[in-house]
């Protein structure tokens, strides 16, 4: 079947029959008889013949609604000789189903094919991040799988032990995609600067926050790659905003309804740019569940909120603010010179103490990657591990 990856399965398809403009496959499983059925429209819809498929692409090529509809009103011809569902169609068409293709997508079966990136899961007390190598993740295969899902899952990696020459941030980066450039270019360097148009480039202290919430749509993964940290001060802070988020819905259900309905402004401006979106601090999926934290107190604009809503709004921010800043949701660490956190800046909140430019250099390298690309990398190097154990 025109499909990367694998998922021949030893399961020989040992009858297929029509019955109501369906293809009933009985399949072969150890010593039993697992069966299915399936649309014909499905099954012509699937055809993986050249004609139907572009062979070197793998995409669909063929569109049903080109497809005259009297050929599905007629069985087609049934040849399941070799294991496998060979169909011949009323129009002449004829298609080949691998048998452990089919098996993987029996209709009332989909849940046994779980998704190969993780939910999220809430950082519990005492959260430790996931480490990796930098020379392990780099050469690919387990210790890399591990190190994505973690970084899916917990919305937090780390990758330890690097060079501590610039650039090989770019490296990582591109073992998942292209970097997302903003505003503030693609890569990006963070230390005191002269002439700071952020405070990440000055030497204060930073809040946790998320990184860019004044844009429609943030970006997703961030990474900071440490080349120097030899100042006094500048240790790193993070928390899971989805477990703060929790924690303010259970402790106070009205705050958490209010930073979650109620959309406030927030923008960024220098002398090129001025972006501005109006957004909730905390947003909801539709299974009410916490899917994104959006927290910035440098990005947040002027509060222009009708003057009933103004007072409980700052309620409830600072609620949510205070748990914020308990000590049971804060991660603390101090990154080494070759070490690299990357984090889910929609989901994670980062910070650091402010530090003493006068008493030695830090010095990171930052960039952002979507998520699509980790999912993406994730998949790749799964399939890779696979290819390269069978
Ligand atoms: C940033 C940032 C944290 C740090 O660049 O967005 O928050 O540790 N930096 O300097
Ligand atoms: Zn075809
Ligand atoms: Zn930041």
């Amino acid at each position: 079947m025109k499909e990367y990856g694998a998922y021949a399965l030893d399961l020989p398809i040992v009858a297929a029959g029509y019955a109501e403009a369906c293809i009933q496959v009985d399949w072969q499983v150890m010593d039993t008889i697992e069966s299915a059925a399936f649309p014909l429209l499905w099954l012509r819809d699937h055809c993986a013949c050249d004609a139907c498929r572009h062979p070197q692409t793998y995409e669909r090529t063929q569109f049903i609604i080109d497809l005259d509809p009297a050929c599905l009103e007629v069985a087609p011809a049934i040849d399941v000789a070799d294991g496998h569902l060979g169909l011949t169609w009323s129009d002449g068409h004829v298609s080949r189903f691998d048998a452990g293709w089919l098996y993987r997508l029996r209709p009332h079966q989909q849940a046994w094919q779980p998704s190969i990136v993780p939910a999220n899961r809430a950082w519990a007390e005492n959260f430790s991040a996931h480490r990796t190598d930098f020379d392990d993740y780099m050469a690919g295969g387990g210790a890399r799988l591990d190190w994505l899902h973690a970084l899916c899952r917990d919305g937090f990696a780390i990758l330890q032990n690097g060079p501590s020459e610039g650039g090989e941030i770019d490296r990582v980066a591109a073992t998942i995609g292209p970097i997302r450039a903003t505003n503030f270019g693609g890569r990006f360097e963070v230390f005191s600067k002269p002439k700071p148009n952020n405070a990440a480039y000055t030497a204060l202290g930073l809040e946790l926050h998320t990184d860019l919430t004044n844009w429609k749509n943030p970006p997703d993964i961030q990474m900071l790659y440490c080349l120097a940290n030899d100042a006094q001060g500048g240790e790193s802070i993070f928390a899971d905003g989805v477990a703060v988020a929790e924690a303010l819905r259970q402790q106070d259900p009205e705050a958490f309804r209010l930073l979650a309905e109620t959309a406030i402004d927030c923008r960024f401006a220098d002398e090129d740019s001025d972006i501005v979106v109006r957004a909730t601090v905390i947003h909801l999926d539709e299974h009410d569940q916490v899917i994104e934290v959006r927290f910035n107190n440098w990005l947040r604009d002027n509060l222009r909120l009708p003057p009933a809503q103004i007072m409980p709004w700052y309620r409830a921010y600072l609620a949510f603010w205070k748990i914020l800043r308990s000590p049971r949701y804060r991660l603390d660490l101090r990154l080494a010179a070759g070490e690299m956190v990357a984090f889910d800046n929609r989901r994670v909140l980062h910070g650091r103490k402010s530090f003493d430019p006068q008493t030695g250099r830090r010095h990171l390298q930052g960039c952002y990657v979507d998520y699509d690309m980790v999912e993406s990398a994730l998949r790749v190097t799964a399939r890779q591990s696979h290819d390269a154990s069978v």
